[in-house]
Order: structure tokens, then C-alpha cells, then sequence
């Protein structure tokens, strides 16, 4: 009994110490792995934005002709822009990878920019999503932005074409004003971060997909199953009195 009891503190404290960590309480996103235009649109941002510093290693281009409903041609033509070592087009079936040279990177940003295949199940969806929605204006930090979530963060906002750039009126409260205007009104700008944020769920384990269409076949079968053993279960204890 004892020892439940301090199994169950440990945890509740571990818990706590954890929500202390972040700075600012995490923002909701709603991820939707069958919405593949969603899932297409976070690609599109993802190469076009985050590709340049993060690569998705443990992914292949190919994968999102099945997973992302998209044509070896839309493929090619829209989301790979990368080359080889001798200039020649990078394939299809290649690991979706980046030519960041680590030392320059280093130099640049004080870090190499980490890979992100994996980063939604070792951050959290919604770690992602309030630290893309966090970045905000500020001199005293090298790049000239900081971010409320991940404070004194090594990556620039590249995403202010798209946000614009804010000044914090109530950093706890997520209240903020923007000083640039961006391509994108603020509904818009989180909408584009959901896509983005979906797609690197999705990334970070394709299987779920798999799992979601072979879970629901499983439950009619056991659902229509569960009914005939009961049909049988009458048959059966009919006669007994
Ligand atoms: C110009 C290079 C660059 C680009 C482009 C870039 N990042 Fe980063 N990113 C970095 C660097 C450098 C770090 C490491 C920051 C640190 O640890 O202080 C980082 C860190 C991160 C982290 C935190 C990882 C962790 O757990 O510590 C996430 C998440 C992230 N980037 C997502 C993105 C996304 C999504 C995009 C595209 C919208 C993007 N990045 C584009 C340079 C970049």
C-alpha cells in the first residue's frame, strides 16, 4: 500500500515539474489524419519552409502517394526541390533529407537544427502548435525573436512572411500585437499551423493511418459478430428451463 501511495506521488509530482517546464500553458490543435488535403497543405509548407533547416530522414517522398493521395507527378513537381551531391534530381523513393552543412549550422544558429520526423510524438502536437503561434519580436536576442514557449529559442521565425511579426502586450495570456503585418490575417495564420502541425503528427508515425482504417473493419466485425453469438446464445438456451 505504501508503495502505491509513493508510485502515485511520484507521479503526480513528475507531472507537475513537467507542466512547469513550459513557460506558457499549451495551446489545443485539433489533428486530423484523414483530412489529406490538411495533411497535403502542412507537406507544402513543410518543404517549402522547414525543409531548408530540418530534414524528415526517417520519411520517403513515396510515401505520400499512398498516405497523401497525391501523384508520382504532383510529388516531384511540388514538394521535391532538393538535388544530389552531382546536381542530378532527387528521387522519388529517396529519404526526405536536406544539405544543411553542420558546421555552418552550428556557426549560424549556435545548434544543428534537430530532425523532425519524430518531434510530434517526442513534443506533442500541441507543444508544436503553441511553439509555432509563439514566436514573437525581440531585439536582445540575436535573430531578433524570441519565443514564449521555448525561451531564448537558436531558430529564426520563418514564418513571419506568412504571420507577420508581434510584440507581447500579456505574454501569459497570449496577448500580443503585431508591429509587421503578414501574408495571412491571424485565422488563416493558425490554420496554416494546424495543416503544418498535422502533417508532422502524421510524419511522426504513418501507421496510425493503417491502424484507424483496419480499427473501424475490426469493430464491424465485432459488432456483427457479438450480434450472431447472441442469435446463437438464444438458439442454444431455448430449450432450458
Ligand atoms: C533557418 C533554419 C531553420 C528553418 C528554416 C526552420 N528551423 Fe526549426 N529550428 C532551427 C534551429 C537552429 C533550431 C534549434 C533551436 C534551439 O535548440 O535553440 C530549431 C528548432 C526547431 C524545433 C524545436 C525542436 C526541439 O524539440 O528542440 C521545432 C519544432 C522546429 N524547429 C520546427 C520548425 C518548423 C516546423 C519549421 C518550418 C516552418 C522550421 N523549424 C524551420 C532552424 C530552423
Amino acid at each position: 500500500m505504501i508503495r502505491l501511495f509513493t508510485g502515485i506521488a511520484f507521479i503526480l509530482i513528475s507531472s507537475l515539474s513537467f507542466a512547469a517546464s513550459g513557460s506558457i500553458p499549451l495551446k489545443p490543435v485539433l489533428i486530423d489524419l484523414n483530412n489529406k488535403s490538411s495533411l497535403q497543405r502542412g507537406a507544402q509548407i513543410y518543404v517549402n519552409n522547414c525543409l531548408g533547416c530540418h530534414t524528415l530522414k526517417y520519411q520517403r517522398y513515396v510515401k505520400f502517394i499512398d498516405h497523401l493521395s497525391l501523384s508520382k507527378e504532383t510529388i516531384e513537381n511540388n514538394l521535391i526541390f532538393t538535388t544530389g551531391k552531382n546536381g542530378e534530381p532527387t528521387k522519388i523513393g529517396s529519404l526526405i533529407l536536406n544539405s544543411v552543412n553542420p558546421d555552418s549550422a552550428k556557426e549560424a544558429f549556435g545548434v544543428m537544427p534537430p530532425d523532425l520526423t519524430l518531434i510530434a510524438r517526442s513534443r506533442g502536437s500541441e507543444w508544436l502548435y503553441t511553439f509555432l503561434t509563439s514566436f514573437y519580436k525581440d531585439e536582445t536576442r540575436p535573430l531578433g525573436v524570441n519565443n514564449a514557449l521555448y525561451a531564448n529559442v537558436g531558430m529564426p521565425h520563418v514564418l513571419s512572411w506568412m504571420e507577420g511579426l508581434k510584440t507581447p502586450v500579456n505574454l501569459e495570456k497570449d496577448q500580443y500585437e503585431y508591429v509587421v503585418k503578414g501574408a495571412m490575417t491571424d485565422k488563416e495564420y493558425k490554420k496554416s499551423i494546424t495543416d503544418l502541425v498535422n502533417f508532422l503528427a502524421y510524419v511522426s508515425e504513418p501507421a496510425q493511418l493503417d491502424r484507424y482504417r483496419i480499427g473501424f473493419w475490426v469493430i464491424l466485425f465485432l459488432s456483427i459478430f457479438s450480434f450472431i453469438a447472441f442469435l446463437l446464445k438464444i438458439e442454444y438456451w431455448k430449450d432450458v428451463k
